[in-house]
C-alpha cells in the first residue's frame, strides 16, 4: 500500500476521541468543505459495470453528489461490446493501439453505451429504505454533448467509426451540473454529418475535463501496477508520466491510456488528475476525503527544475536567505558555512535567479535527516515551489534509506503542520543535533515519519 506523502491535512489539531467513526467524520470534514461545488470528472471502465460491487461504487458516487460535487460521469463500454461482438464470432480489431470499428462493431458499441448508460441510471435511480440511497433522488442526464471527428486512415489503415473528440459542448453541461444534475457520458461521438463515432472513455473524460475547467479529473482503473508489479508513484508530474510511458516499464494499456490522457489534462489546465484503482474497497472515498489517499496524482509541470546546488549558486543563495536572516524567520549563515555545505543544499533556479532552496543534513545512526533552510524568494511564494522543494527533500532522504525528516523552526510550524509534520520534543533529535540547540532561538521542533514507497522510477 503507498501512502502519498505530501497531500496536505488540513487540520492536524484535529484531536484523536479514540471514537474511529467520529475521528474519522472529523478528519474529513475539511475535505468535505473544499469539495462542495467543486467539478469532478470520474471516468471508469465498463469493467466496473460487470463488477458486482458497482452498486457500492455508485453509491459512493451518490455520496458525492449529496455532499454538493457537481459530477460528470465518463463510462467505458469494452467488455460489453466484446461480449457482443464474440456472441457475433467476431473479435474487435486492434492496429497499432487503435481500435478499428466497422459497421458491425459500431452496432455492439451502440448497444453497449445504451445498456451500460441504462445500468447506471438506474443504479442511481435505487431509493429504496433500507439502501444507502434512501429517499435520494439524483437526476441524471445524457446527450450529445461531444461532438467527434474519425480518426480516419493512417498508414493506410481505415478505422471507420473510430473516432477522436473534437469538441465538448461545456456551455450545456454546466447548465445541467448547475440544477444539480449528474451528467452521464458514454465514449461515443456525433459529427455535423451525423455519424455517430466511438471513442475512448479516457479522451471524452479529458476532454470534458478541460472543456469544463474541472478541478479534478479521477480515472478509476482496474490495476495501479506495471506488468512487472512495480505500483506507480502516489505522485508523478505530467513531464514525469512523459518519461514513464516512453520507458521499458511494461505497463497495461488502461493505466498508459489513462496516464497519457492525465497527463495531456494537466498540460491544459487541471491541477489535479488522479489514478485510483478501482478494486479496492473504498479506493475513491479514502482517495478524497483522507489526508493519505490511495491512488497516483499526477500534476502540472513544476516552474523550475529543482537540482543539487554548485558552489556557484552560493552568492544567489545567499541573496535569497538575507532578508529571511534579516527578519529573524531563519538561522544567518556565513558564506564560508554555506561554501561548506553547499552539497546539502538543493535549488529551484529560473533565469539565473533561486527561486527556493533547501538543505538535507543527514543523521543515518538516527534513522533521521534534517530539513533546514527551506526558502521560497518573496516573489514567487503561493506557487506550490515550497511544497514541491519539500517532495523532493522527502524523495531524497526516502532514497537514502532515512524514515523520518524533522525541521526547527519559529514561524512556519504551520506550514509543516499542513503537510504532515507533527509536533515533537527535543528529546527526539539526533543527540548531535540537540546539543547544538540554540535555546534563545526556542525554534520549535517536528517530525514527519515518510511512508515507505515501492515506486516505479521517475525521470531524474
Ligand atoms: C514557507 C515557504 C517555504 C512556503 O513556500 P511557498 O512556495 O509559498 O509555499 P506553497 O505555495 O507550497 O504554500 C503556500 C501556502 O503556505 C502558506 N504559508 C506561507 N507561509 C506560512 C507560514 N509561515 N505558516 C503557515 N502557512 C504559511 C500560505 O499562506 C499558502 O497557503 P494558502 O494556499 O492556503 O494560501 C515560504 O513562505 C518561505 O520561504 N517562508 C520563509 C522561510 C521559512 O519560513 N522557511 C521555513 C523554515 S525552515
Amino acid at each position: 500500500m503507498t501512502t502519498r506523502p505530501h497531500r496536505p491535512r488540513p487540520d492536524d489539531d484535529i484531536q484523536s476521541t479514540n471514537d474511529p467513526f467520529v475521528d474519522w467524520v472529523r478528519e474529513a470534514t475539511p475535505y468535505i468543505h473544499a469539495h462542495r461545488g467543486r467539478t469532478f470528472v470520474i471516468a471508469f471502465g465498463g469493467e466496473a459495470v460487470v463488477d458486482a460491487r458497482f452498486p457500492e461504487l455508485v453509491h459512493d458516487i451518490a455520496l458525492l453528489h449529496g455532499l454538493g460535487i457537481r459530477l460528470v460521469l465518463v463510462h467505458g463500454a469494452r467488455p460489453q461490446i466484446e461480449q457482443r461482438l464474440q456472441g457475433q464470432g467476431v473479435e474487435l480489431r486492434y492496429v497499432n493501439g487503435l481500435r478499428v470499428t466497422d459497421d458491425r462493431a459500431l452496432a455492439c458499441v451502440k448497444e453497449a453505451a445504451g445498456m451500460v448508460r441504462v445500468e447506471i441510471e438506474a443504479l442511481l435511480s435505487l431509493g429504496l429504505a433500507n439502501s444507502p440511497m434512501a429517499g435520494v433522488r439524483i437526476p441524471v442526464v445524457s446527450g450529445n454533448f461531444v461532438t467527434a471527428r474519425p480518426l480516419g486512415v493512417i498508414d493506410g489503415v481505415d478505422y471507420a467509426h473510430t473516432g477522436a473528440v473534437r469538441r465538448v459542448d461545456h456551455r450545456s453541461l454546466r447548465l445541467l451540473l448547475d440544477q444539480g444534475m449528474v451528467a452521464l457520458m458514454p465514449p461515443l461521438g456525433y459529427s455535423p454529418t451525423g455519424e455517430v463515432f466511438n471513442l475512448s472513455a479516457a479522451d471524452v473524460a479529458r476532454s470534458a475535463a478541460v472543456a469544463l475547467g474541472a478541478d479534478k479529473l479521477i480515472f478509476l482503473t482496474e490495476s495501479a501496477e506495471s506488468q512487472q508489479g512495480a505500483r506507480l508513484a502516489p505522485n508523478l508530474l505530467a513531464r514525469e508520466v512523459d518519461a514513464l510511458l516512453a520507458g521499458t516499464q511494461m505497463l497495461p494499456d488502461e493505466i498508459a491510456t489513462c496516464l497519457r490522457a492525465g497527463a495531456e489534462a494537466c498540460r491544459h489546465g487541471i491541477r489535479r488528475v488522479h489514478l485510483v484503482e478501482r478494486g479496492e474497497h473504498g479506493a475513491l472515498l479514502r482517495e478524497l476525503f483522507t489526508h493519505d489517499g490511495h491512488g497516483t496524482l499526477i500534476s502540472a509541470e513544476p516552474y523550475e527544475d529543482l537540482r543539487p546546488a554548485r558552489i556557484d549558486d552560493v552568492t544567489g543563495i545567499l541573496e535569497l536567505l538575507r532578508p529571511m536572516e534579516e527578519r529573524g524567520v531563519l538561522v544567518r549563515r556565513s558564506r564560508e558555512r554555506l561554501e561548506t555545505e553547499i552539497d546539502c543544499f538543493h535549488i529551484a533556479e529560473r533565469d539565473g535567479l533561486v527561486t527556493a532552496c533547501a538543505a538535507l543534513y543527514p543523521y543515518p545512526h538516527d534513522d533521521m535527516a534534517e530539513l533546514a533552510c527551506l526558502a521560497v524568494h518573496q516573489d514567487y511564494r503561493g506557487g506550490r515551489r515550497g511544497e514541491r522543494l519539500l517532495e523532493h527533500i522527502e524523495g531524497l532522504t526516502r532514497a537514502r534509506g532515512i524514515g523520518r525528516l524533522f525541521v526547527l523552526t519559529t514561524q512556519t510550524a504551520h506550514w509543516f503542520q499542513e503537510r504532515g509534520f507533527q509536533p515533537s520534543g527535543l528529546e527526539a533529535l539526533p543527540m548531535e543535533k540537540r546539543a547544538l540547540y540554540n535555546f534563545q532561538r526556542n525554534s520549535k521542533v517536528f517530525i514527519k515519519t515518510l511512508p515507505d514507497c515501492r515506486s516505479l522510477p521517475k525521470s531524474p
